[in-house]
């Protein structure tokens, strides 16, 4: 197998827990906070994808706020501008996996060039990646927004090689979220689906080139 020189992480569910904005919902509306924060999620990747497809751009913040905005109306919830900013200032301090941070700071020491390849807009990866305190850990943060395109387009996969100058083949792209992993597959990197949740491969006829559990996995493809 090759062995790639490289590694690029999704940021949102990935990195960053985006489900523990849940836990702040849940606070506000006990009972409904998973059910709201699934939905804000689910929202919030239909409305990249129809952007894209429509040849249309809104950053990833502003759908995020958006999306929140179509959750919190479907399920008929009174958030009041204070709960809406305080679910919003949580999803910009995200929290941040629990091994993350030690498997940074071993690719670190073996030396691997990593970045993240994300949705996000560049305010917020700063944000995000300042209060995980991953700051130190990563050489690039990529962002779509400098081509105004979501992934899966190829056009925000090529960010990667081209930034990093590698093809694509050398370089892991790690994604939590499978269609991420299977779109990046398609562009041609080497690919790590960490399905954290035990959930069923997507079926599109494509398969990860590994699939672990927790992003410790992606040391075995680095060894020191
Ligand atoms: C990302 O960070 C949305 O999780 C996706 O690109």
């Amino acid at each position: 197998m090759l062995r790639p020189k490289a590694v690029l992480f999704d940021a949102y569910g990935t990195l960053f827990d985006v489900y523990s904005v849940a836990h702040a919902a849940e606070q506000l509306f006990p009972g409904r906070g998973e059910k709201l924060a699934l939905l804000w999620r689910d929202k919030q990747l239909e409305y990249t994808r129809l952007l894209t497809m429509s040849g249309r751009y809104q950053t990833f913040w502003e759908i995020t706020c958006a999306s929140l905005r179509y959750a919190v109306q479907r399920f008929e919830l009174p958030l009041d501008p204070a709960g809406e900013a305080h679910l919003l200032n949580q999803y910009r301090h995200l929290s941040a996996f629990p091994e993350n941070k030690a498997v940074l700071a071993e690719l670190k020491k073996r030396g691997i060039v990593t970045g993240i390849l994300s949705n996000g807009d560049p305010a917020m990866l700063s944000v995000a990646v300042k209060s995980a305190g991953l700051k130190e850990l990563l050489s690039h943060v990529l962002s779509v927004d400098a081509v105004k395109r979501f992934k899966t387009d190829p056009t925000a996969y090529s960010l990667g090689p081209r930034a990093l100058g590698l093809p694509a083949r050398e370089i892991l792209f790690v994604s939590s979220n499978c269609w991420d992993a299977i779109g990046a597959t398609w562009y041609g990197y080497t690919t790590l689906w960490v399905n954290r949740t035990g959930v069923p491969l997507e079926q599109l006829d494509t398969t990860p080139t590994r699939i672990g559990s927790s992003l410790r996995e992606v040391l075995s493809f680095f060894p020191s």
